[in-house]
C-alpha cells in the first residue's frame, strides 16, 4: 500500500516541487514550497479526520495535498491537470490501486479555481486545505514596494486558521488582517473566487463554510451577498478603467504613426 511516508520521502515528488516553485519564483508568484505542500497536507488530513471519515481516505487526502504544486513544474497554466497526470505515473509506478489514484488526481485536477470544483470529500479537503493557506512567509521578499496585491494579502495576514466544528458542522477561516497594509476588500478582490469554491467544497463535506476576517462575519447571507455586490461593482470599475486606459494608448499610438 502506498503512504504518505513514501510519498514526502520520495525523491521525484520532491523535485517537482522544489522546481515547480522556483518557477514560480522567477514570476513573481507566492512560494509554492514544500513548506505550503506539507502545510495544505497535513489541513486536508485534519479536516477529514474531524469530519470523521475513514483512514485510508485521510491518507489519500494526505497524499493529494502533498503533491498538488507539483505541475507548477510545467508551467503555471494548466498546473491542477499537468500536476494530475505526473501524480498519475508516481503514483502507478509505486504500485497504488487505480481506486484509489483516481481520487488522488480528481482532486489535484480540481484544486486550481479557474478550473475546478469539489467532486468527493478528498478534492473538497485539498480545496479548503489550499485556499486558505495565507501566511506572511509566503511571501517571497520584504521590500514592500515591490509587493503586488497578492503578496499585500499574505503579508498581512497576521494569523489565519481553519477550524472545523463538527457538532454545527461548519468549517470557519478566521483571518487577522494588518489593515494597514491590505483592507478587507483587497483581499477580497484576489480571494472572492477561492471563497466561493471553498463554500462548495464545505458543502460537499456536508458544511456551511464562514470567514472570519478581523473578527466580522465576511460570508453569511445578507453580509456576504453585499460584499459581492461591492466587490463585483469594484471590478467592473477597474475593468472598465482599464478598457478605458488600453483604449487612449490606441489612440495615442494611431496619433503617433498619422
Ligand atoms: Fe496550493
Amino acid at each position: 500500500m502506498v503512504t504518505f511516508e513514501m510519498i514526502r520521502e520520495n525523491a521525484q515528488v520532491r523535485t517537482y516541487i522544489e522546481k515547480g516553485n522556483a518557477n514560480l519564483g522567477v514570476m513573481g508568484f507566492t512560494k509554492h514550497s514544500i513548506g505550503h505542500a506539507a502545510k495544505v497536507s497535513d489541513t486536508a488530513a485534519r479536516i477529514l479526520t474531524e469530519l470523521g471519515h475513514d483512514a485510508r481516505e485521510v491518507e489519500l487526502a494526505r497524499i493529494a495535498g502533498f503533491m498538488h504544486v507539483m505541475g507548477n513544474c510545467i508551467n503555471r497554466t494548466d498546473h491542477a491537470h499537468t500536476g494530475a497526470l505526473m501524480a498519475m505515473t508516481i503514483l502507478r509506478d509505486l504500485g497504488m490501486d487505480p481506486r484509489e489514484i483516481a481520487v488522488v488526481i480528481a482532486a489535484i485536477g480540481n484544486h486550481d479555481e479557474k478550473t475546478g470544483t469539489a467532486v468527493d470529500a478528498v478534492s473538497a479537503a485539498l480545496i479548503l486545505a489550499d485556499k486558505t493557506d495565507v501566511r506572511r512567509n509566503r511571501v517571497r521578499g520584504r521590500d514592500r514596494s515591490k509587493f503586488d496585491i497578492h503578496d499585500r494579502v499574505n503579508f498581512a495576514a497576521m494569523s489565519s486558521e481553519l477550524t472545523v466544528d463538527l457538532e454545527k458542522r461548519v468549517i470557519r477561516l478566521n483571518i487577522e488582517l494588518d489593515d494597514e497594509i491590505c483592507s478587507v476588500m483587497d483581499y477580497f478582490e484576489i480571494f472572492l473566487e477561492r471563497m466561493v469554491m471553498c463554500r462548495r467544497a464545505a458543502e460537499m463535506l456536508g458544511c456551511t463554510f464562514k470567514l472570519l476576517a478581523n473578527g466580522a462575519k465576511v460570508l453569511e447571507d445578507k453580509r456576504w451577498k453585499k460584499v459581492q455586490k461591492s466587490v463585483k461593482k469594484a471590478l467592473t470599475n477597474a475593468g472598465i478603467r482599464s478598457i478605458l486606459i488600453q483604449l487612449s494608448a490606441r489612440e495615442q499610438l494611431k496619433r503617433g504613426r498619422r
